[in-house]
Formats: structure tokens, sequence, C-alpha cells
């Protein structure tokens, strides 16, 4: 987009298919089939795929994940978000996605807010990151907007940041709406100063995402409820054609 004469980039759109697999698991059978939902993404466009594998796998499956490693063509990005264990660990060395993010499971890993608890689980995260280095796959981790976990994640070597903007969009007053922008905001420039990459997600919608493009260290916003939630009317390609509009 032009803005006053100078060419912005435009914030990237990952889209996240996970979603897919609690519809899935909440009638039973095969469909939707959340590698068919990536496969129709990346055609339309989108940067990237992002899908969460849970321990217990209540939803994705393996197999997914598999499936949609598989579905996107070979420079395609997938990131696949897993929970700080070892198992998780393996399986992520094995498919080789183009990023983990690590996100916390269990409510001994979180902050208040939800994000990963970086401080707590320090000596982990970091071990953690030195495996995908070795890999040369880059770790992302979910923290909440407070400079106290992002310059904690960049101690731990971590390469990027999501930044949990589920606070924000549960906020339903004017005053913590602004308030949560603006902790977005100041992380974001905390994120350029202390140089790791920063993107964001969790509850984004056609309405709320639009504030935070022009926090301009943001790389990439991850949505997948509300493109899913679009799609059963307007069909998958024209609700990410819509998203990637509002970011451009
Ligand atoms: N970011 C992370 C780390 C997630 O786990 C999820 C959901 O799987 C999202 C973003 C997307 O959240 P939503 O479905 O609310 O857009």
């Amino acid at each position: 987009m032009a803005f006053g004469g100078v060419q912005v980039p435009r914030t990237l759109l990952c889209v996240n298919v996970s979603r897919l697999a609690t519809l899935r698991a909440a009638r039973g059978g095969n469909e939707p089939d959340p590698a068919e939902a990536a496969r129709i993404c990346a055609k339309t466009g989108c940067n990237s795929i992002a899908v969460r594998l849970r321990e217990d796998r209540s939803r994705i499956q393996d197999r997914d994940v598999l499936a949609i490693r598989k579905a996107i063509p070979e420079n395609g990005k997938v990131y696949l978000e897993i929970a700080l264990s070892g198992e998780m660990i393996d399986f992520a060395r094995r498919v080789r996605p183009s990023r983990v993010t690590i996100v916390p499971e269990n409510k001994e890993d979180m902050t208040a807010q939800g994000g990963l608890d970086v401080r707590k689980n320090m000596l982990e995260i970091r071990s953690a990151v030195d495996i995908f280095d070795r890999e040369e796959i880059p770790v992302s981790l979910f923290v909440e907007p407070e400079i106290e976990m992002i310059d904690l994640s960049k101690e731990c070597g971590a390469r990027f940041i999501e930044i949990n903007t589920g606070t924000y969009s549960n906020a339903t007053e004017k005053t913590e709406i602004y308030r949560e922008i603006d902790r977005i905001y100041r992380a974001s420039e905390r994120a350029a100063e202390v140089r790791i990459r920063i993107n964001a997600g969790c509850g984004l919608n056609y309405t709320n995402v639009a504030p935070l493009v022009h926090a301009k260290e943001l790389l990439e916003v991850n949505i997948g409820h509300a493109i899913i939630e679009r799609a059963d009317s307007v069909g998958l390609s024209t609700a990410v054609e819509e998203m990637m509009a509002i970011l451009d």
C-alpha cells in the first residue's frame, strides 16, 4: 500500500488451519480435511500455513501435519505449533517445518494471560532453541506483549516471537482496546530494538486486525477461526483474499 508516497510492505497472512480439526472432531470422521484447506489457502496466496499439534492429539493428528507438509509446495511455508516436550520436539525434527512456534499447553507453562512463561521455562526453551538451531529450523515463542517476555525470548536465542493478541481480541471496552493496542505497539518497538522478529495472533478477525497492521515491525499475523468461519459464507479462497486485502 502506498503510504505518504512511500511503499510500505504489507503485513503477511499466515492461515491457521487447526480450527478445521476442531470441527472434524465435533462430528467424527474425516471431514473437513485441514490439508485440503491448507492447499487452497496456499494456492490463494497467503504467506504461510500454521498448524497446532496438541500433546493429547484431540484435534490435529500427526497424519494431518504430514499431509499439510505434503500439500504445500516445496518452497511454501508451514509453521508447526507445539508444546515444550521431548516428544513434540522429536516429531518436529522429523517433519522439518519452516518454523516451530513454542506454545504453552499446561497452565504451569503459561503467564496469567495465556502466553508462554519464558522466565519459568528458560532452560528448557534454550535447550529446544539449540536443538532446532542445529537443524536450521527457526524458533518462535508465543508470548504476551510485554517487554520482559520479549527480552527473555531474545536471551533464549529465539529468532521470532508471536505476540498473543488474545487479551486485545477479547477486550470490549474502548479504553481496554486502546490500552492493548498500545501494549502491542510498544512490544513491536521493543522487538525491533532488540532485533527479534515479531508476528501476532489469537482471536484476530476482519475488524480487529486493522489497527495492528500499522505496527511497522509486525511481519505476519496468524489467523484461524475468523477465516474458517467466514469461509462458511463466501468460500475459503474468498475468505483468505478478503483478509489479505485488509492487510495490504
Ligand atoms: N496463534 C497460535 C499460537 C495459535 O495456537 C492459534 C490457534 O491455533 C492461533 C494463533 C490462531 O488463533 P485464532 O484461531 O483465534 O485465529
